[in-house]
């Protein structure tokens, strides 16, 4: 069993490497951003009350998402678990500990994909989403299929998200600067962190990580 969290800035390129580690390592992505995403389309009362914050850019409150994760953790985890874009702050990071250990469980890996800013912003506005399996596109790195189809699912509704504009990128970067960054030196501190270069194309970044998960 293999846990590993991807840490990195809105855009990073986190929730597409998790997604191939899912098909080549048989574990389990948690996303908190998806999982809330979720609770919006849904109407439930948890999409409402984070709707308006998530599309400005904040965080939702550290108490939500540990909940979340709380409840997947739960469930049925025989590989491990990516964790993509939890934690986001100190406190979230030492529920996750806790969490852990209560299971008989450890981390094996933090990755950091190191980014520059200046990227983020056209990783970001070119995003497209598959609306049905959730497969990610990029308008010049990743074009949707020209048949229109999903290239997994086969099905044709690409969604954009409506925080990926410039200005809601600008405050989550900020948010990540002053919340999520202090975790880069927290899990330097406990041996577990390892940087990769998430500029390179998407299957050096894939193999770069591969390697990471080869040395545990
Ligand atoms: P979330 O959904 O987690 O968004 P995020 O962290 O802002 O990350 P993104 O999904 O934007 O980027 P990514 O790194 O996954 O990049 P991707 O692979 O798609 O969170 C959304 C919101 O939910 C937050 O703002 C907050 O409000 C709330 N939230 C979530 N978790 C929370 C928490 N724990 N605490 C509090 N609040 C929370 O790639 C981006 C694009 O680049 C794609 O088009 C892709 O095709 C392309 N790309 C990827 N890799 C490469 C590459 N190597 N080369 C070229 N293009 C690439």
């Amino acid at each position: 069993m293999t846990n590993i969290i991807l840490l990195g800035p809105p855009g990073a390129g986190k929730g597409t490497q998790a997604r191939r580690l899912v098909e080549e390592w048989d574990m389990v992505q948690l996303s908190t951003g998806d999982m809330l995403k979720e609770a919006i389309a849904q109407g439930t009362e948890l999409g409402k009350q984070v709707e308006g914050i998530m599309a400005r850019g904040e965080l939702v409150t550290d108490e939500i998402v540990i909940g979340l994760i709380e409840e997947k953790l739960n469930g049925d985890l025989p590989g491990g678990v990516i964790f993509d874009g939890f934690p986001r702050t100190l406190a979230q990071a030492d529920a996750l500990a806790d969490l852990l250990a209560k299971m008989g469980q450890r981390l094996d890996a933090v990755i950091e994909m190191q980014v520059d800013d200046d990227v983020l912003v056209e990783r970001v506005t070119g995003r497209s989403t598959c609306g049905n399996c959730g497969e990610v596109y990029h308008d010049v790195t990743k074009p949707q299929p020209a048949d229109g189809k999903c290239s997994v699912c086969g099905a044709s509704d690409f969604r954009r998200r409506p925080d990926d504009n410039e200005e809601s990128l600008r405050k989550r970067l900020m948010e990540y600067y002053k919340k999520t960054s202090p975790l880069i030196g927290y899990y330097y501190a406990k041996g577990d962190l390892t940087g990769v270069n998430g500029l390179a194309d998407i299957e050096t970044v894939a193999g770069d990580i591969k390697k990471v998960l080869d040395k545990r």
